[in-house]
């Protein structure tokens, strides 16, 4: 058999070799990162995913293997044989855990040439992200991806082990299936076999794994891909990977203990970090109302104080006809923010209407006095309470935001993280976890004239507030909980419901009549009626944490094969036009659409 390894096999990766192996006679095989040619001497630095080893081939030693390395370039793939030397007094590299050693070079194998790739396989380049996605298989050479994918493994390793020492079930669901719903959009796939039938492809298996409970295998987890089609960001993808568990006989407190374990058992492994457990917890109401959003980075101050009542008959109308209208007026205190300008002012206003705000009034506390152009508007006793309340003192700057009380508290919310991120007031080596308790089991849609289930119809709502199912919908809490890491969402769940009576008035009280929830959910109810018993459950995002474990600003740098913000993979191609002899199978007639953009 002909075989271009012949008998070469490898002895070391490119990574491992130090001084304890000098005489050795070693074999190494890889990418050449980097030819350099020194009188008449050939340096290659080989490399493959552990790291990066000098290979020497020196004319005088032997020149037709010299002339053969002269043919090396950039991602040739090569195998070396060759002996383990000290490096000369000088060449010596501390930078790198090889760098006292290099291989005097015996044996060359070319197994195969490489075309110039298209930017330096190095950490610090500068390329767009684009060219880097569509040569993805170059890029994910770069020890950097190559660092956070292998993480992402030791992460999925580390919470295997765990949940499997713990009586969790690793078990499969379908990806063919029924909706799901988690608030997204579907990915709908035609069936061929149906004509005009489409399955959906999971936003989560919440269903299949209450089924899991309610068919009594009591503790199931899976590492699962799930599918959402919604506009995309920084830490959402369109298809991305949830740690997903549901257990049985529980309530919230087993459910965090087993999380938190999970959590802090990766902080010890990939960051060798100590946790300190529990997390603390904030109920939704409080997370909201002194951070503005349900997913508050508690690593800085900077809250958020309510007014309304101060200055509910001010002489400002804004603020008293928002406190009139049912709305509210906050206000952040800025310490140290008086000496902005006008333009950072008016650049913070601007921030502000990306979340709907109308404005951002202001005020300057300055020794003399306040400056701001709504000063004028407020008695003595307004500003002296005003004084009080923001613990006001010179060199302070007040953003106010009065609006209906979900404009104000999302924009000054993401306020405070910008000015948290822009004041350098966010310690990026702290990891601050908060539980956010109690949601509102509903929220209001105002374009559908619906309620919604702010996490999902199957989250129980809690005992006291089951009565105001009907007749006050908004003012339920839920029994749902989320984790939150460093202002990210990391994970959420919720106790579920697991009898039919009440999974029905949560149907109704989503504007389901019974003809409906009972086509889309029969199977959903006729489980909890064969005897389901009390189950719960909660969901990571992995790339999230993987995210936030790797250091790294987007889940795209931990994802492999990751889509663009337009949901295009620029390595393959997709989406892309299917043939018309599929889509006639398919019974699918494409209208044509202009896309823009
Ligand atoms: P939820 O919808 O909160 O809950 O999702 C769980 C976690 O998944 C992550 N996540 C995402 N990550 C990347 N890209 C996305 N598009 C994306 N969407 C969500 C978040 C989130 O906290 N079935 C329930 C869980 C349960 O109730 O047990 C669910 O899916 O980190
Ligand atoms: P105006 O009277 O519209 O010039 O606004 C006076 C100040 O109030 C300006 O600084 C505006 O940015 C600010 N402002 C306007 N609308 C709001 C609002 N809804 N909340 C907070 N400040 C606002």
């Amino acid at each position: 058999m002909s075989d271009l390894l012949g008998d070469m096999r490898r002895t070391h990766r490119c990574g491992e070799l130090g001084a304890k192996d000098i005489g050795k006679d070693v074999v190494l095989m890889g990418w050449v990162q980097r030819r350099r040619d020194h009188g008449g001497v050939i340096f290659i630095d080989l490399r493959d995913h552990q790291g990066i080893t000098q290979v020497v081939f020196n004319p005088e030693v032997d020149l037709t293997l010299h002339e053969k390395a002269h043919r090396l370039r950039n991602e040739y793939v090569i195998g070396v044989r060759g002996r383990v030397d000290a490096r000369p007094e000088g060449m010596i590299n501390p930078n790198i855990t090889t760098g006292e050693i290099e291989i005097t070079a015996g044996e060359l194998q070319i197994f195969n040439t490489a075309e110039t790739p298209p930017f330096m396989i190095e950490d610090r380049i500068e390329v767009s992200e684009n060219i880097r996605l569509k040569h993805r298989h170059i890029d994910l050479r770069r020890p950097s991806i190559q660092r956070n994918i292998i993480t992402r493994h030791r992460a999925s390793a580390t919470v295997r082990n765990y949940l499997n020492g713990l009586g969790f079930l690793d078990l499969e669901t379908p990806i063919l299936t029924r909706s799901t719903p988690e608030g997204a959009r579907d990915y709908l796939v035609p069936s061929r076999v149906n004509p005009g039938q489409f399955y959906a492809l999971p936003q989560s298996p919440q269903l299949f794994k209450q089924l899991f409970m309610i068919a009594g295998f009591d503790r199931y987890y899976q590492i699962v891909r799930c599918f959402r089609d919604e506009d995309l960001r920084a830490d959402r993808q369109p298809e991305f990977t949830q740690i997903d568990m549901e257990m049985s006989f529980v309530g919230e407190e087993d459910i965090m203990t087993v999380s938190e374990g999970m959590i802090r058992l990766l902080f010890k492994e990939i960051l060798d970090r100590d946790l300190e457990l529990p997390f603390q917890r904030l109920t939704y109401a409080e997370a909201v109302s002194r951070y503005g959003l349900d997913k508050p980075d508690i690593r800085f101050g900077l809250e958020l104080t309510d007014l309304t009542d101060i200055v509910a008959d001010s002489g400002f109308k804004l603020f008293a006809s928002a406190a009139a209208g049912g709305g509210v007026v906050k206000a952040i205190n800025v310490k140290g923010g008086g000496d902005f300008t006008r333009k950072e002012l008016d650049d913070l206003a601007n921030f502000v209407t990306v979340y709907r705000a109308k404005g951002l009034a202001w005020i300057k506390v300055k020794p003399d006095g306040w400056q701001s152009p709504i000063a004028k508007f407020f008695t003595d006793a307004e500003k002296q309470a005003l004084t009080e309340r923001l613990d006001l003192a010179p060199g302070d700057l007040i953003l106010f935001g009065a609006d209906d009380a979900r404009i104000v508290n999302d924009s000054l919310g993401n306020l405070r993280n910008h000015l948290g991120r822009r004041l350098g007031l966010i310690d990026d080596a702290t990891y601050a976890f908060t539980w956010v308790t109690d949601f509102p089991m509903f929220e209001y849609d105002e374009t559908e004239k619906r309620y919604q289930a702010l996490h999902h119809p199957f989250t129980a709502p809690l005992e006291d507030d089951c009565d105001k199912l009907e007749s006050d919908p908004l003012s339920v809490r839920s029994r749902a909980y989320d984790l939150v890491l460093n202002g990210f969402e990391i994970g959420g769940g919720s106790i579920r419901i697991h009898q039919i009576d009440l999974q029905r008035r949560i149907f109704k009280a989503l504007g389901m009549a019974p003809a409906e929830y009972e086509e889309k959910f029969g199977f959903l109810l006729s489980a909890l009626a064969s005897g389901a018993p009390p189950h719960g459950g909660i969901a990571f995002g992995f790339d999230r944490l993987v995210m936030l474990l790797c250091g790294e600003q987007s889940i795209r740098d931990v994802i492999a094969f990751p889509k663009t913000q337009r949901a295009a993979c620029l390595l393959t191609g997709a989406p892309s036009e299917p043939a018309k002899a599929q889509l006639d199978e398919l019974a699918i007639k494409v209208r044509k659409i202009q896309m823009e953009g």
